[in-house]
């Protein structure tokens, strides 16, 4: 029996190894649209031949072609190996460098069975946020961070492991581009043909980039989303309103955990039932319903009562707007969490059809369905825009639902045509509130798998932030508030799956402090070494104008210099590695993103990159929203700077709008 180490250091097994059974009670990608011409399926062949030695190539390449056709891609579903999924307490790792353990870790965590959204396709989330594009990308990777000391760097194109560099100790053990495109071969249909081609993977934001920590992840950020709204409407609590929403997957899966955590009544429609297989049974989610009618008789009771409860309903989120009119059910807050970053392949189910039929039809026409698709976004907006009528505050939940229903015609944009009818979450609630101030998802896993380590990681993290809330200026004491809450909260939650993490809203001076004293508890060995990081949905890491960048309002949120220069920045400030991604979130083409990993170890070198590099990986995207005359981000700079001597960012001069409308032009 080969040991798990031994397995690891094999990476890619000279002989074939046995077939694998597709096994049906995973949860799989669908089927990828079939968009190669002939000669492109030989390229795609030879392409993923080149990991394999030639006395195997005439085999494989009859499977190969076979996955090609029936799968649209090339898994390499042979090669997936034999050992269980899950991340691994960090000595188990075979390998010279602790950093390169920890990375060992991660990408492991994210390809965890009960984490991936499609483990077998190495899809994390997102429908189609890969980690790898096919199982030899896995193994050669894997062979790769086990060999490599700390004066190499791995160096990670879409997956596919290029090799390892001489570098340095200070150098990222890991340098990730996922889907860097020519800007003009970036629309959704070139991931199509150059992903079916094995040249290039959509990486999402943390699957690429191996941060990915679970739906907890996402929880933090949507409750303080939905608290946030709740506090547009009035001040007086979530208790007794209404929250209607779609999508139980990666992402989605945390809203009515998070609707529970804030207080409210919240409604899910996802249409795809093993999606609410899973949520319901790790508790995420109270109760199913499959018939609209039992939907509306449960909420009315809910609502009468006052209960705190999340009810999945099995179907199309357009099915219960609709309904929910006819009933005169009123709803608070509205929003929509379908991928419809990807609209085309799976990320938006039309009405009408079964989900078996729509993804039939998805791959035998995909025209039809292109068009099933832009009717339904269209009666979509139609009965958001019936409840809006009457008071609902809708918000677009950054999943491109405002621009992909624009771009189908539907009645969403304002009547000079200039904007959507309704703001996206950034735009109202996260920008800010939060990400102008600095707070963003600060996460950290720890790199033992016990839970006794995140127990005092929680309590650590609880008392820092306590002490800086004495200090903190009224601007910013609301979101240290919630943010002490959650924590205190966080355990008894149950938010971890796979993992031991934590994701916990923090600014700068929080991110920092936290660390530091996760540092000092590792050197006083009270717990094991910390893996820190983020998601690029972040104040920094992501330039993308319909979310992160959306309330940037000086014409500079369609440029991306901020999330390439973050990249730079962490990479040489102490980094461990660094990923920068096209599409995170929003989908290709849409977005650039970026992000870090950093293995702390209790030593002095690990405080002082801690300090430099989160200082930067927070304070660049500040200076840009200043730099954009958003009044928070003016107020945190200066701040910083008051406690940063070396600190010395641009500040705006801001104009007197009579100026500008004194001249006619
Ligand atoms: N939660 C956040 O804070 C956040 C932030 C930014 C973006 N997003 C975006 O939210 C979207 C969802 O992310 P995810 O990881 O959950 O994706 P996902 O693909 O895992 O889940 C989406 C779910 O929606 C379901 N669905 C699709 N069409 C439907 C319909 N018409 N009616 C009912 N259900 C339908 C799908 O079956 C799927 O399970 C993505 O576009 C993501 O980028 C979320």
């Amino acid at each position: 029996m080969t040991t798990f180490k031994e397995s690891i250091l094999q990476g890619i097994p000279n002989k074939i190894p046995q077939e694998k059974k597709y096994n049906s009670d995973i949860n799989h990608a669908p089927k990828r649209k079939d968009t190669l011409n002939t000669d492109e399926k030989k390229l795609a062949l030879k392409n993923a031949l080149r990991y394999f030695p030639k006395e195997h190539h005439k085999f494989l390449a009859i499977e190969f072609a076979n996955e090609l056709k029936e799968f649209g891609r090339i898994y390499m579903y042979r090669y997936r190996p034999d050992y269980e999924m899950k991340a691994r307490p960090i000595e188990d790792y075979p390998g010279n460098s602790l950093q390169a353990k920890a990375i060992m870790l991660m990408i492991q965590n994210n390809l965890d069975y009960t984490v991936a959204q499609h483990p077998h396709e190495l899809i994390t989330y997102g429908g189609n946020g890969g980690v790898f594009q096919n199982w030899a990308q896995y193994l050669l990777c894997m062979k790769y961070l086990a060999e490599m000391t700390n004066k190499q760097t791995l160096v990670m194109y879409s997956g596919h492991p290029m090799g390892l560099f001489p570098s340095h100790k200070s150098a990222p053990r890991v340098v990730v581009t996922n889907g860097m495109m020519i800007p003009n071969y970036s629309k959704p249909n070139d991931w199509e043909i150059f992903n079916a081609l094995g040249v290039t993977q959509y990486g999402q934001m943390t699957a690429g980039s191996y941060m990915y920590i679970g739906p907890q992840g996402i929880v933090h950020g949507t409750t303080i989303t939905i608290l946030n709204a709740g506090r547009k409407i009035n001040n007086k609590g979530l208790s007794g309103k209404l929250f209607l929403t779609s999508g139980l997957g990666g992402m989605s899966g945390a809203q009515p955990k998070a609707g529970n955590i804030a207080g409210c009544i919240t409604v899910v429609a996802e249409v795809n039932s093993k999606a609410i297989h899973t949520r319901h049974s790790q508790g995420w989610v109270d109760e199913v319903i499959k018939n609209i009618d039992t939907l509306v008789n449960r909420v009315k009771k809910a609502k009468s009562e006052k209960e705190v409860i999340s009810i999945a309903y099995q179907g199309n989120i357009v099915e219960v707007w609709e309904k929910f009119l006819d009933e005169n059910i009123y709803v608070d807050l509205g929003s929509d969490q379908t991928s419809l970053h990807n609209p085309w392949g799976g990320g938006y189910y039309p009405i009408g059809l079964t989900f078996e039929e729509s993804n039939a039809l998805m791959v035998n026409n995909p025209d039809k369905f292109k068009e099933k698709v832009k009717y339904t976004l269209r009666r979509h907006s139609d009965a958001i825009n019936k409840h809006t009528s009457k008071g609902t505050y809708f918000f677009d939940y950054g999943n491109a639902f405002l621009l992909e229903a624009s771009r189908s015609g539907a009645d969403i944009m304002t009547e000079d045509g200039l904007s959507f009818k309704y703001p996206s979450y950034v735009q109202d609630i996260m920008g800010p509130m939060c990400f102008d101030y600095g707070f963003g998802p600060f996460r950290w896993v720890c790199a033992s798998g016990k839970k006794e380590d995140l127990d005092i990681t929680d309590q650590i993290a609880c008392k820092v932030l306590e002490q800086l809330k004495i200090g903190a200026p009224s601007e910013i004491k609301q979101q240290m508030k919630d943010n002490i809450q959650w924590i205190k909260s966080a355990d008894e939650n149950k938010l971890v799956v796979g993992s031991q993490a934590r994701i916990l809203y923090a600014d700068s001076l929080g991110r920092i402090e936290i660390a530091k004293a996760f540092n000092d508890a590792i050197k006083e060995g009270k717990i094991g070494p910390i893996i820190l990081g983020r998601d690029h949905h972040d104040v920094s890491g992501t330039d993308s104008p319909y979310r992160e960048t959306s309330n940037i309002y000086d014409g500079s949120s369609f440029t991306a210099d901020m999330g390439i220069q973050n990249v730079i920045g962490d990479s040489f400030r102490g980094a461990t590695w660094v990923s920068v991604h096209n599409g995170g979130g929003v989908g290709w083409g849409e977005v650039i993103n970026g992000g870090f990993g950093m293995l702390i170890d209790g030593s002095r070198e690990s405080e002082k990159k801690l300090e430099m590099m989160l200082h930067w990986d927070v304070n660049n995207g500040i200076a840009r929203r200043s730099w954009a005359r958003n009044e928070e981000a003016i107020f945190a700079i200066k701040k910083e700077m008051e406690r940063t001597p070396q600190l010395k960012v641009t500040l705006p001069n801001i104009v007197d709008q009579s100026h500008i409308d004194a001249i006619d032009f």
